[in-house]
């Protein structure tokens, strides 16, 4: 990690119940505490208890996001969530092209370039998931699918609409499986996406764009894949449903 102000997002997925989604959120505004002077924690319920965690997190200085938006603005278009929607209850971040979507429902990179287009329009900040598989990996093409994922989200914008938003590079054969990248993998593909930053805009955006890992981090890991110089902070998925864990994630994040 460098000066960039660090970044933890906690990746509720499809998990949880009303009340439950509450509670969880109180535990975690009260174990993170102060911490959030120094770290940029959101939240991303699922759709339905966005509200109600949001209303829960008043006065906690975490943010909250949903875990996906339509690309489009409004209309007709059943099922979808618009990035207005989601601010409407609060939220200021969306998720955008998380490997379950892109692999269960297919969502293609142009989608996720629109996706992202309209959170900005919507003053959202997007956090935009890209990662190969194990396939990839193996046949050795990780960095080049990676570095196709982030062109293609980021097309045509400009760069102050890039300064406001972060890349989460997330292997997909490390999410959900235990299986964590070394921060030696983590470090390589993060470097290549801030060099790819500096090549489409220029060093000084380069450097200030976060670029968080996601993919098994859990507490016991947290810190050395946050102390890799590139690495400024995480996704989580399973850790985030656990107060103690999740808390000490973002405090290691604080401390990398
Ligand atoms: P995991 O999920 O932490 O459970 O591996 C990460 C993610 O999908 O964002």
């Amino acid at each position: 990690m460098s000066n960039r102000r660090p970044y933890v997002g906690g990746n509720w997925k499809m998990h949880g119940e009303l009340a439950a989604a509450v509670e969880l959120t109180e535990d975690v505004a009260a174990a993170i505490g102060d911490a959030v002077q120094a770290v940029d924690v959101t939240l991303f319920p699922p759709f339905p208890y966005l509200q109600a965690v949001g209303h829960a997190l008043r006065q906690a200085g975490i943010g909250l996001g949903g875990q996906d938006c339509s690309p489009h603005l409004e209309g007709a278009h059943t099922g979808q969530t618009s990035p207005a929607m989601i601010a409407d209850l609060g939220g200021s971040v969306a998720l955008i092209g998380h490997s379950e979507r892109r692999n269960e429902l297919g969502e293609p990179d142009a989608l996720i370039a629109a996706k992202t287009r309209a959170a900005l329009a919507a003053s959202l900040q997007p956090v935009v998931c890209v990662g190969e598989t194990m396939g990839e990996r193996e046949a050795g093409n990780a960095l080049q699918v990676v570095e196709r994922q982030v062109r293609a989200a980021l097309e045509g914008l400009t760069s102050d609409q890039v300064g406001t938003a972060v890349v989460a590079y997330e292997p997909v054969w490390a999410i959900g499986t235990g299986i964590t990248a070394t921060p030696d993998d983590a470090q390589s593909a993060h470097s290549m996406i801030r060099s790819l930053l500096g090549e489409l805009y220029d060093a000084e955006l380069a450097d200030s764009v976060r670029i968080i890992y996601g993919g098994s981090v859990k507490a016991a890991n947290a810190a050395e894949l946050f102390s890799a110089p590139d690495v400024d902070g995480g996704l989580i998925g399973g850790a985030s449903l656990k107060v103690d864990e999740f808390a000490s994630i973002c405090r290691a994040a604080v401390s990398a």
